[in-house]
């Protein structure tokens, strides 16, 4: 098949939630053309689903005794110590800034009630109230509101419903646009001499994710087939509390972490507290941990394996008002979170790993350029800290801007005209219910060898050719390859570290496997 139309820019942003708009927008700034492709509606990425907020320590506002050195200090605990130092330090750095622009562009965050200045929570790991917010706990709604607002008036071109299938690589492996297929399925090119993958997630690689149906790992796949660095892969942050609902599939309802900043506990099933003598900060300890005791609880649920435990909300004074969208939810599911605890379980939330980028986006393939949850820039480590993902978005999504500007105005990057059809490949594609079902069962909190050798078996059950591309099946190839190199990952990594617990190796072991591992697939796509 012959791409029937074909498209050209100077930049081509992959997705449009914080990162990739933040990138666009800046970019059409600095005089590029910039084009944007989304495989959904504008406003429809994981973005507008954040609640918790922006953690950042804000210039002038910050408390005694807080500073963007104990916020990278908490950063780099939560990481298991695989952060990247530079990088940690850099982002969070630029937070107070970024936070500035885009209040600057239309976002209002919730004044504090007592005091001049934003109102601030806390969430797991954070030493400090530092996370501030929007609309009570619709922070992530009112970041995207703001610049999809933005890119609106300042008609930023943003093709919708289409979705990225691979690079365009030059003779000498440089990535000079991708292909795509638009609303109607129909094969088109992007030319352009660079391409930002700012395409989140892999939610969907679980039954129970707080992600939406977009979340399936695309830019992560198209970067591995063009040959990127990936790293971290292993490290799939389960969010601790998403409302349980029997058989939970799909996007569940997020129950924010600033809950528990606010007061809330969990509760085992016999009214036990679950974080009880598991960790100094209790019930906001980092993710990790605490997801991680939830899952023990449960399996030591007295009668067996139990799929919930409760969030005890009873007395945070004005929940309705301070978290609107929690109590909608949970309300709708049946449970008033004023009157009674909530049931709660663990969730596929945040992929730490990613692309390998720096803290500018910049990937190990010329003219390939990565930011936001798709990036692995350093910052999370083996567990990223609550909240750090819309500050990296907002700063990472600037600087990818400069740098695509700087390198285009160096020479650096490829003549698009010398973009290459990719070459026909057989992908690979697991049916999606059983690797949800598999990765679910052998692949989320406590793995061992065994279980991930079962997830290996179903990845492959059949293939299709990558010329026949339908949109459904560009999902299912990206979801099979990331599932395909997260388990290697994850069986190499023979210690348990952040979000990766292996039952069958339960220690830390920073002697052997103190690093990140590097993923690239061979030039033949094995
Ligand atoms: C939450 O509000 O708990 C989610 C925030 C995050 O994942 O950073």
């Amino acid at each position: 098949t012959r791409p029937a139309w074909e498209a050209r820019a100077d930049l081509v942003v992959i997705g449009s939630g914080v990162a990739g708009l933040t990138a666009a927008l800046r970019a059409q700034e600095l005089g590029l053309h910039v084009l944007v492709i989304t495989k959904a509606a504008v406003e429809d990425g994981n973005t507008r689903w954040a609640q918790g907020g922006v953690a950042v320590v804000l210039d002038g506002e910050h408390d005694e005794g807080d500073s963007v050195a104990q916020h990278a200090e908490d950063t780099l605990v939560a990481g298991g110590g695989l952060c990247d130092e530079d990088a940690v330090r850099e982002i969070l750095a630029g937070g107070p800034a970024a936070v500035a622009r885009l209040r600057a562009s239309g976002a209002t965050f919730d004044p504090a009630a007592s005091r001049p200045g934003l109102a601030r929570t806390r969430e797991g790991g954070h030493s400090a109230f530092r996370v501030i917010h929007a609309g009570g706990d619709a922070t992530g709604a009112e970041v995207e509101r703001t610049l999809v607002a933005q890119a609106g008036g300042r008609r930023v071109p943003v093709l919708e419903g289409h979705i990225a299938v691979d690079a365009l690589r030059t003779p000498l492996g440089e990535v000079a646009g991708v292909t795509v297929l638009d609303r109607a399925g129909t094969p088109g090119v992007v030319r352009a001499a660079a391409v930002l993958l700012a395409s989140g997630g892999i939610g969907q690689l679980y039954q129970a994710t707080s992600n939406p149906e977009i979340a399936t790992g695309d830019g992560l796949a198209l970067a591995l087939r063009a040959g990127a660095h990936v790293a971290d892969l292993e490290f799939v942050q389960f969010h601790p509390t998403v409302l349980y609902t029997p058989g939970a599939r799909g996007r569940c309802p997020l129950v924010t972490e600033a809950v528990r900043g606010e007061g809330a506990t969990l509760l085992d099933g016999a009214g036990a507290p679950v974080m009880q003598g598991v960790h100094p900060l209790g019930d906001l300890a980092p993710r990790d941990v605490v997801s991680a005791a939830i899952t023990r609880r449960m399996t030591l649920a007295p009668g067996g394996v139990d799929d919930h435990v409760f969030l005890d909300a009873t007395g945070v004074s004005g929940f309705a008002a301070r978290f609107p969208t929690v109590y909608a939810a949970s309300m709708a599911a049946g449970f008033d979170p004023t009157r009674e605890p909530i049931p709660v379980t663990p969730a596929a939330h945040f992929a730490c790993g990613g692309v390998v980028a720096t803290v500018d986006g910049r990937t190990s393939v010329r003219g390939l350029y990565a930011a936001g949850e798709v990036a692995r820039t350093g910052l999370h480590g083996a567990n990223r800290l609550a909240s750090n993902s819309l500050l990296e978005g907002l700063v990472v999504g600037e600087r990818v801007a400069h740098a695509v500007a700087a390198d285009l105005a160096a020479g650096l990057l490829p003549d698009p005209k010398h973009g290459r059809l990719p070459e026909t490949v057989l992908a690979p594609i697991a049916d999606r219910d059983s690797l949800q079902r598999v990765m679910s069962r052998y692949g989320a909190i406590g793995r061992d060898a065994e279980g991930l050798a079962v997830i290996s078996s179903v990845l492959d059950l059949s293939t299709v050719d990558s010329l026949l591309w339908t949109h459904r099946a560009v999902e299912d190839a990206a979801l099979t390859l990331v599932a395909q190199a997260l388990v290697t990952a994850a069986a190499r990594r023979t210690e348990s570290r952040g979000c990766h617990v292996r039952t069958d190796f339960p220690e830390r072991d920073d002697f052997g496997w103190l690093r990140s591992q590097l993923i690239r697939l061979s030039p033949s796509g094995q």
